[in-house]
């Protein structure tokens, strides 16, 4: 049998250039140079490091499997070369996600993100990683209910013989710390019916039901640390495999066609569209954003990374960047009023509290009309 590979994506905000905008270079060469040794050393095959936003992405495969601690300290590593960095040049929120380096006023982060896909790899393993900024992994919801139960996005859920049957969707309640698996196209409607609550319920794996085939991840694991109570944005990573027998890169792709609305644009406490991008757009200066997207294409070759190929440097996505654009001067035309703003509970700053707690005295009880 062959030797099963892990791909890791494992990201985190260890501070930034010019507020929450772009990851330095000096950074990114930090990251490379921690991951270069361990390449050499045999820890890991190969890796990437790139960034979104002020998000630094370890893009990794190796033999070790999933939440290997190895793979997760040589992460840290390199988070932590990054942060100094970050300190050194005394770059924005310096180690915001390393929870015991900083603080940058934003309660939310708590540690770096994680997908992490093992793999038998097939004869062509062809992979799309997604990067996000300024949102959280709810964020994929939507589009990944298309890609794998939509035969509008996805025609090879009617036309291939392999796909017809389905798929399975693991989703993760992040309040309770658990998660259940529903099956499309049958339990399509109870599916909607919790991953409509993108804050809440998190698609976070999605199998090929005739075989059981793992064909795509979502980072939500910094979430289910704190699972219990409400936690709020994580700028997320995903995983999707693509082709013979499951969804084409282009099927995939298609449903970021839509720019739709997401949570964590500006102090994260905002709704925008999640805009997708070639990496040279990779970065966040409207409001810190609107929210944006990248998509690397990638052939792992006995472990290799064949790629990227910058997914969303296409015209064939000017017209989605357009509409992101459009909605995002339509809602920024609400200020600091639903549903630009998020709700009262899903805020990462508010001064709610602050303001009734001064306001108490002045608030006068009304009779209710009879
Ligand atoms: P495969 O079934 O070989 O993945 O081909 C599907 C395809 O890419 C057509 O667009
Ligand atoms: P990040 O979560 O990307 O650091 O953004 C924080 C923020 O408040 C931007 O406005
Ligand atoms: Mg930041
Ligand atoms: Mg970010």
């Amino acid at each position: 049998m062959a030797e099963r590979v892990t791909l890791s994506v494992i990201k985190a905000d260890v501070g930034s250039i010019a507020g929450h905008h772009v990851v330095h270079p000096d950074q990114l060469a930090a990251a490379t140079k921690i991951l270069a040794e361990a390449k050499q050393k045999g820890i890991i095959i190969d890796f990437y490091v790139t960034h979104v936003g002020d998000d630094l992405q370890l893009i990794m495969t190796h033999t070790k499997g999933p939440d290997h601690p190895d793979i997760h300290g040589l992460a840290w590593e390199a988070f932590q070369a990054a942060a100094k960095v970050a300190r050194e040049l005394k770059l924005y929120a310096a180690g915001q996600d390393l929870l015991s380096e900083a603080f940058s006023g934003n309660v939310r982060g708590l540690g770096p993100g994680v997908a992490e896909l093992e793999m038998e790899e097939r004869t062509s393993e062809p992979v799309i990683t997604f990067h996000a900024d300024k949102t959280e992994p709810g964020a994929f919801n939507l589009p990944l209910f298309r890609v794998f139960a939509d035969p509008f996005n996805t025609a090879g859920l009617v036309i291939d013989p392999k796909m017809h049957s389905g798929f399975v969707f693991e989703v993760y309640d992040v309040v309770e710390s658990s998660s259940v698996l529903l099956k499309a196209p049958e339990e399509m409607y109870d599916i909607l019916a919790l991953i409509g609550t993108t804050g809440r319920y998190i698609v976070r794996r999605v199998y090929r039901k005739s075989d059981n085939l793992l064909a795509a991840v979502v980072s939500v694991e910094r979430l289910s640390l704190i699972a219990g109570r409400y936690v709020g944005k994580d700028d997320p990573v995903a995983i999707v495999r693509a082709q013979h027998g499951l969804p084409a890169v282009g099927e995939v792709l298609e449903a970021f066609a839509f720019p739709h609305l997401v949570a964590g644009w500006m102090r994260g406490s905002h709704y925008g569209p999640l805009m997708p991008v070639p990496m040279r757009y990779a970065k966040v200066t409207r409001f810190d954003g609107p929210p944006r997207l990248i998509a690397l294409g990638w052939n792992i070759s006995r472990g290799k990374l064949i790629g990227p190929v910058d997914l969303f440097d296409d015209v064939a996505f000017d017209e989605a960047r357009r509409q992101a654009q459009i909605i995002a001067d339509y809602i920024r035309r609400h200020g600091p009023f639903m549903p630009h703003r998020l709700g009262p509970e899903e805020m990462e700053y508010t001064t709610l509290p602050d303001v009734l707690e001064r306001l108490k005295e002045r608030f006068v009880k009304q009779e209710a009309r009879k």
